[in-house]
């Protein structure tokens, strides 16, 4: 992978570190030595309350020799979407790759035993209203730059494989309209934004984090029984499907939806 500065938002745990890191990886890996691309490689490391699992992310990137700098924001919150770009701006100067990845935790975190409404709500302010208006703010920002990078500089989403079919149950009709907002949000703005700047989707399956770990029998077969390879998602499969769709040199990439779920078997439930 090309020299990038990238920010990912949401890189405290889960898909988001393991993004961060692979982002860092490839860039170390994949590019000539004598470039020094890890030198000219910067990645801003956003969360929002776990400093702890934030500076971990850190840690990791570091072993590939790449700089860092952290943030702290919540994206439901206007003033702090504000510092956010200021500070990814101050940091990355331009950046060429920015990931949303950040998303409301309804199943493990504290909001877990609230009400169907007070979930729905959580989820539509941080993963529909914070993103679309952080990637708004961001998109303002590269459009007003005269030195936006010679390849078009990329935003990803994350979605959800099942929001547009639907699925059953509170956790279908909470993450399905949420996540297919983002997704649609994805798809208008790459039209608006080509050949400029490139806007792509991630759309996860069943991938093990905080939740998998801990969910009872029934979720652990139902997981592995709906993806036609037979096994949960892993973080690393969502990081390398965004590594893929954010390298600068993938220019021809827009407007796409990237689904990683193993092949959705339709025949299990
Ligand atoms: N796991 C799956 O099966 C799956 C499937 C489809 C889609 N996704 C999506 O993938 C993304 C990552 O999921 P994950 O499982 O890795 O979740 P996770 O481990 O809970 O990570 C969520 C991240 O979002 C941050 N965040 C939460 N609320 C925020 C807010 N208001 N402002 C700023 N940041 C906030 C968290 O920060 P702090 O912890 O520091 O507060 C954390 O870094 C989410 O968008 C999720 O909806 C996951």
């Amino acid at each position: 992978m090309q020299p990038i500065r990238a920010i990912v938002t949401g890189a405290s745990s889960g898909i988001g570190r393991e993004i961060a890191v692979e982002l860092a990886r490839r860039v170390a890996a994949e590019s000539p030595a004598a470039e020094s691309p890890a030198e000219q490689s910067r990645i801003v490391v956003h969360y929002r309350s776990n400093l702890e699992g934030a500076r971990e992310t850190v840690r990791q990137i570091h072993r590939f020799g790449i700089q860092t700098h952290l943030v702290a924001s919540d994206i439901r919150d206007a003033d702090d979407r504000r510092e956010l770009v200021r500070q990814a701006w101050d940091f990355l100067e331009t950046p060429t790759t920015w990931i949303n990845n950040a998303g409301a935790d309804v199943l493990t975190g504290d909001a877990k035993d609230g009400s169907f409404e007070n979930k729905l709500r959580l989820l539509m302010e941080t993963d529909v209203l914070g993103t679309i208006e952080l990637t708004r703010a961001v998109v303002q920002r590269w459009s007003s730059a005269s030195d936006l990078p010679a390849q078009p500089p990329s935003v990803t989403m994350i979605g959800w494989d099942q929001a547009p079919d639907g699925m059953e149950g509170d956790a279908g009709q909470m993450f399905g309209p949420v996540k297919a907002a983002v997704m649609a949000f994805a798809n208008s703005l790459a039209q608006d934004l080509a050949p400029r700047i490139r806007v792509n989707t991630v759309a996860p399956g069943w991938i093990r984090t905080a939740w998998g770990e801990s969910t009872d029998a029934y979720w652990d077969r139902r997981a592995r029984e709906q993806s036609l390879m037979r096994r949960w998602g892993t973080p690393q499969d969502v990081a390398a499907a965004v590594c893929y769709v954010a390298d600068p040199a993938n220019s021809f990439c827009t407007g796409q939806t990237l689904v990683v779920n193993g092949g959705f078997d339709r025949t299990h439930r």
